[in-house]
């Protein structure tokens, strides 16, 4: 199965892929693990990335499609792939259509997280991650166990104010893939408020998991 996952910084797409994961059998193939890994890693990639991360703005189109390209065309991605963070703009949208119809494969299922915005800045800021499994918490709804608590990390760019601009790019650049998507009958509008199993029964319904 070909998925995407849309929705706006902190929606849980992160949280509900890794989740998903087992029962799509499918790779999970987010941008921003990627290009975090590539500054990480100190790339050229991950250099020229950061400069736009860290203040909250996206990688150009340009960088981030060859990237999705490149990673889509492996033999792992054959049956399909779980897309998280990508596409996230109307040119990214119509060249992951035009490489797929290449293959003669498409999309079977956008799903959009939906989740207002005074809910994500508190999502956003209280997020920490384990560097050691990539396991995603919150300070407050999903706290990292002792043995954990002391290791946890913060993103770079869940400052509040990085947060607000990338969800006014989302509002921007990314809404628009609803109407985009729209008329295909594969976009699937899902609620994300709520406790993540809340969530992913949702998820697992609607995608017919
Ligand atoms: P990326 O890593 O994709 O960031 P994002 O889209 O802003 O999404 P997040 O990872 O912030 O949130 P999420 O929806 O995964 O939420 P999570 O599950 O972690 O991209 C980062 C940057 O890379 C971009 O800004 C850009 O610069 C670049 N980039 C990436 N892709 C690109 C592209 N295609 N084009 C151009 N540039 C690109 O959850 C968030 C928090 O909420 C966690 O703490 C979690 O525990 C908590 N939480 C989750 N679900 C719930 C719930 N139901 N209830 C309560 N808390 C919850």
């Amino acid at each position: 199965m070909r998925v995407i996952f849309v929705g706006p910084p902190g929606a849980g797409k992160g949280t509900q892929a890794a989740r998903l994961l087992e029962r799509l059998g499918t790779p999970h193939i987010s941008t921003g693990d990627m290009f975090r890994a590539a500054v990480k890693a100190g790339t050229p990639l991950g250099q020229e990335a950061e400069r736009y991360m860290k203040l909250g703005q996206l990688v150009p189109d340009a960088v981030t499609i060859g990237l999705v390209r490149e990673r889509i065309a492996q033999p792992d991605c054959a049956g399909g792939f779980l897309l998280d963070g990508f596409p996230r703009t109307t040119p990214q949208a119509e060249a992951l259509e035009a490489a797929l119809q290449a293959d003669g494969v498409a999309i079977d299922a956008v799903a959009v997280l939906d989740v207002p915005d005074d809910l994500i800045v508190e999502r956003i800021t209280g997020r920490r991650t384990d560097p050691e499994t990539g396991r995603i918490y919150h300070l407050r709804f999903d706290p990292p166990p002792a043995d954990v608590a002391g290791r946890v990390v913060q993103r770079k760019d869940d400052t509040e104010e990085a947060c607000r601009t990338r969800l006014a790019l989302y509002h921007e650049q990314t809404a628009p893939l609803v109407p985009f998507y729209g008329d295909s009958g594969r976009m699937k509008r899902v609620d994300g408020v709520g406790t993540p199993d809340e969530v992913t029964a949702r998820l697992l319904a609607t995608l017919g998991l």
